[in-house]
């Protein structure tokens, strides 16, 4: 059988251990479906990340979209790392785990009025731009509020990132950044604006990127574009090359970090400016498991099922990518036959499924499955879909559990909802 992430992730004799606990412990306490984090994998794949740029001037700014826990967000923060948010949800939820707002970016292609007034209130490091309407909107903004804002745009650089098309983010054709034959032109108009300091460039190819190749591709493209708009005297000082870097979902071996920086490093020193990530999943998809409990198994003409607890509310990669997720017992039983089965959720529709036509050991309703790589996109993307409540959320630290999030209850589904008597 497939042993997934065995540094974080391993089986001790039958049982499945995250770090040093069983996963049947936790369970015991929390019940399932439960999300289980490493606190080990999520400290070891920054500094595993980090060291790699050791050799040039960096920062990074992980990408909370992907798992904004709160003591996730903290544990990343306390690493080093400073927080790249989509949404002013985000930013609140950063603050308050503690993040100092100067160490926050603040991104998305549709930002609110609101919520550009909030960044600005906060204090946060820069505002990401995806077009000239938004950064005319930033700068009135800053003016009423007396402020003067650090921005970047986001420049699309027209490059395939070979990834899912709902996920690919750097063609022209996506909605994403500014048109990179318009960049120049842009930059230099929107240097007229009072309450706006242009401090750098950005982009983001898609996310799941498995090969440096897009990557040294993009950067080429937006580096012709940074050197021509610092030539028209505009002084940006850093380059913002976003997130993306891929997981292994199938074994859990990591992309190659290094070979990344190898490539990337020669053309970043050339910049001679500081560079920034904004990593999300490769911090923390292999980090996290969904743990969940089979309710029954049938057959369907021949087709085995696997009915489970936890549903395409708790984890929607499945259904609306066909995201492969690693599935294994908690407590291996080598006498079990393997099977084909789909291993599907309670949820009332055919795409609420966990795997298809999965080769899987048998498992009994009451026993236990490990849905692996569930630690980015996992939890952030959850819904109440069918009205069901969300899981809890576990980290993990060595041999000590802390759940961080508990269930969700019946009122929490009811949240300032209220009977009107007059309907
Ligand atoms: N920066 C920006 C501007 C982004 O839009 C994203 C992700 C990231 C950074 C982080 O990307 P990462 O390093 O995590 O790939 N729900 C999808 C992924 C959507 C990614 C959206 N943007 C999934 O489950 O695969």
């Amino acid at each position: 059988m497939l042993i997934f992430n065995p540094n974080i992730f391993r089986y001790k004799g039958d049982q499945l251990f995250c770090e040093d606990l069983s996963i049947k412990t936790i369970t015991e306490h929390t019940g399932t479906p439960v999300y289980i984090y490493s606190k080990k994998y999520f400290v070891e794949k920054y500094s595993e990340f980090s060291n790699a740029f050791i050799n040039i001037k960096y920062r990074i700014f992980f990408s909370a979209k992907s798992n904004f826990n709160l003591n996730v967000i903290r544990i990343f923060s306390k690493c080093g790392s400073g927080i790249d948010i989509n949404s002013a949800g985000e930013l609140f939820r950063a603050v308050r785990a503690g993040v100092d707002p100067r160490d926050i970016i603040q991104t998305g292609v549709g930002k609110t009025e609101e919520e550009i007034e909030y960044g600005i209130e906060q204090g946060v490091k820069l505002i990401k731009t995806e077009s000239f309407d938004e950064i005319c909107l930033i700068d009135k903004i800053a003016g009423k509020l007396n402020k003067k804002v650090e921005t970047a745009f986001r420049v699309n650089p027209d490059v395939d990132a070979e990834t899912h098309p709902y996920i690919s983010t750097g063609l022209s054709k996506n909605k994403f950044g500014i048109s990179s034959v318009e960049a120049v032109k842009i930059y230099e108009e929107a240097a007229k604006l009072k309450n706006i300091l242009l401090t750098g460039i950005d982009m983001h190819i898609g996310s799941l990127v498995s090969t440096v190749s897009p990557y040294l591709e993009a950067v080429d493209k937006l580096s012709e574009i940074f050197y021509q708009i610092k030539s028209k005297r505009i002084d940006l000082k850093h380059f913002d090359i976003g997130g993306g870097m891929g997981v292994n979902y199938v074994d859990g071996t990591p992309f190659n970090i290094k070979e990344f920086a190898e490539m990337l490093i020669p053309k970043f020193k050339k910049l001679n400016c500081e560079i920034w990530f904004e990593p999300g999943r490769y911090l923390t998809a292999n980090g996290g498991a969904l743990i969940t409990k089979v309710l029954f198994n049938k057959r369907n003409g021949n087709k085995n099922f696997i009915i489970v607890d936890a549903g395409m509310n708790d984890l929607l990669r499945p259904s609306i990518y066909g995201s492969h997720h690693h599935i294994q017992p908690v407590e291996k039983n080598d006498s079990r036959e393997e099977i084909t089965a789909d291993i599907v959720g309670p949820v009332c529709e055919s795409g609420d499924f966990l795997a298809k036509d999965r080769i899987i050991s048998e498992a009994k309703p009451g026993e236990y499955l490990a849905v692996m790589s569930a630690g980015a996109y996992g939890m952030t993307m959850s819904s109440n879909y069918n009205a069901r409540r969300r899981p809890p959320e576990v980290i993990v630290d060595k041999d000590k559990f802390y759940i961080t999030r508990g269930r969700e209850s019946f009122e929490h589904l009811l949240y300032d909802e209220k009977i009107i008597e007059d309907l």
